[in-house]
């Protein structure tokens, strides 16, 4: 419930109980949203090639000035769409002068190609990445893993959409095509003159939110359902959503793809790196409307306002959301337990994970293939007030119980990173399929990842 949601909010945050006036230079809604269109691969007869360069680029954001930022291939929030049981390989090259250790989040792959931060790709070097695609239908991105320069390099704008299809999703009636749109939300402080000022947080005076890396953007709808695939690229901004007077719309997909069913709401919150999608029916808008998506997790002076949505036409629409959509994961039963402390350190400055900060040369843990594990997450940062997330990589999991009690159904699919609130828990499932090699699990709030917040773990037969 809303409710509950509010109480779960970090103290010093403000709830924005009413659209306030936007109190940074840009007015809001007077950029229109960019629609990234999929990157074109080379069709390679066994798989698909992309070739991606990292590179800095003067791209506009704010209306009349650029902004320097750094990218693929020259664009904000390129998008990737690729399908099950068809591979990708990307190549990767670094024309940054800064270390680049490419990962597909929430993708499931083989090590060598997990950018791992011992894997990085250095300024004018190149390599490959291969995808498989096995895995089900999700919306992943891709970003930087490198050892010091990833935070900055996912602030200054390098973050990929990854989308991947199956014939199983497919054949659903869920909005498809111009009506299923991509939308990457994080913010950032821009000066006037296009500046884009990097802070490891994230959190600074003023900041505006881009939206696929426009500004506040209006975006022109029909009247008809869309499917919206919110993935939050932020460093440590967390977006808390309501859409218009606290509008009902469905929550059909977390990070490892769609809903066992879906979930009517009116509030829907994106963690960093989560994804969240939703189904929008804007039929029940007359043409001529203008409905604001807000985020009700704000600090004081910032304004609420992420997105506009215009509703410019009518439209007919065979599209609907089916009572069922997936069925729920099975994960087995565990029979490995572990717990994981998440804290700070003010004496260190260092956040830790069971009282220790990140060390390459330490294996945190061996999962077994084939194992089912249970893992509870505890915030202990009571003091501070700081939520902190687990992500790790290669493997969803379930989140089956927050705070000794079952997870609601919006939790009910899979996940990749969960966030937990101070003082609080999660309890996930975990189970190890396949792949053996060295992996990464860390908080994804960027900061807290920087100061020592992640470990690693090495998946053995
Ligand atoms: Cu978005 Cu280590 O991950
Ligand atoms: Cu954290």
């Amino acid at each position: 419930t809303a409710a509950g949601v509010l109480a779960a909010v970090p103290a010093g945050l403000v709830i924005a109980a009413q659209p306030r006036q936007a109190t940074e230079p840009t007015r809001p809604f007077t950029v229109p949203l960019r629609v990234p269109r999929p990157l074109r691969p080379v069709r390679l007869a066994d798989h698909d090639l992309y070739r991606l360069t990292t590179r800095e680029a003067d791209v506009a954001i704010l209306p009349g000035t650029t902004s320097r930022v750094r990218t693929f291939n020259g664009a904000l929030s390129p998008l990737i769409v690729a399908r099950r049981g068809r591979p990708v390989v990307i190549e990767q090259a670094n024309a940054l002068d800064v270390p680049f250790s490419m990962h597909l989040h929430g993708g499931h792959v083989p090590a060598h190609s997990d950018g791992h931060p011992d894997n990085e790709v250095a300024p004018g070097r190149s390599r490959l990445f291969h995808y498989p695609n096995t895995q089900l239908a999700s919306t992943m991105w891709v970003h930087d893993h490198s050892h010091h320069a990833h935070a900055e390099n996912i602030y200054r704008g390098a973050a990929a959409t990854y989308v991947l299809t199956d014939p199983a999703e497919d054949r659903l009636p869920l909005p498809k095509g111009q009506y299923d749109v991509t939308l990457q939300l994080r913010d950032a402080k821009i000066e006037e003159n296009g500046t884009l000022v990097y802070d490891l947080h994230g959190f600074q005076d003023r900041p505006t939110f881009l939206v696929n890396g426009s500004p506040r953007p209006y975006f022109e709808v029909a009247a008809r359902k869309y499917r919206f695939r919110l993935v939050n690229t932020s460093n440590e901004r967390a977006f808390v959503l309501r859409l218009g007077e606290g509008e009902e719309f469905t929550h059909i997909a977390t990070d490892g793809g769609l809903l066992p069913a879906p979930v009517p709401s009116r509030i829907l919150q994106v963690w960093p790196a989560e994804r969240q999608e939703i189904v929008v029916d804007f039929s029940k808008y007359p043409v001529g409307s203008k409905v604001v998506l807000q985020t009700m997790m704000t600090f004081p002076g910032e304004a609420p306002e992420v997105l506009r949505f215009d509703v410019v036409r009518s439209a007919a629409d065979p599209s609907s959301v089916p009572g069922r959509l997936r069925p729920a994961p099975d994960l087995g039963t565990p029979t490995v337990e572990r717990q994981f402390a998440m804290s700070f350190d003010p004496a260190s400055q260092q956040h830790l994970i069971n009282g220790r900060p990140f060390d390459v040369n330490r294996v945190d843990f061996r999962p077994r293939l084939g194992t089912t594990e249970s893992w509870t997450i505890e915030n202990k940062d009571t003091a501070f007030t700081i939520p902190h997330s687990m992500h790790p990589h290669l493997e969803h999991f379930r989140v089956v119980e927050r705070n000794g009690k079952p997870a609601g159904p919006s939790e009910a699919g899979l996940k990749d990173t969960v966030t937990v609130m101070p003082g609080e828990s999660a309890r996930i499932l975990i189970r190890f399929t396949d792949y053996t090699g060295m992996f990464m699990f860390h908080c994804h709030l960027m900061g807290h990842l920087t100061m020592g917040m992640m470990g690693q773990m090495e998946m053995v037969r």
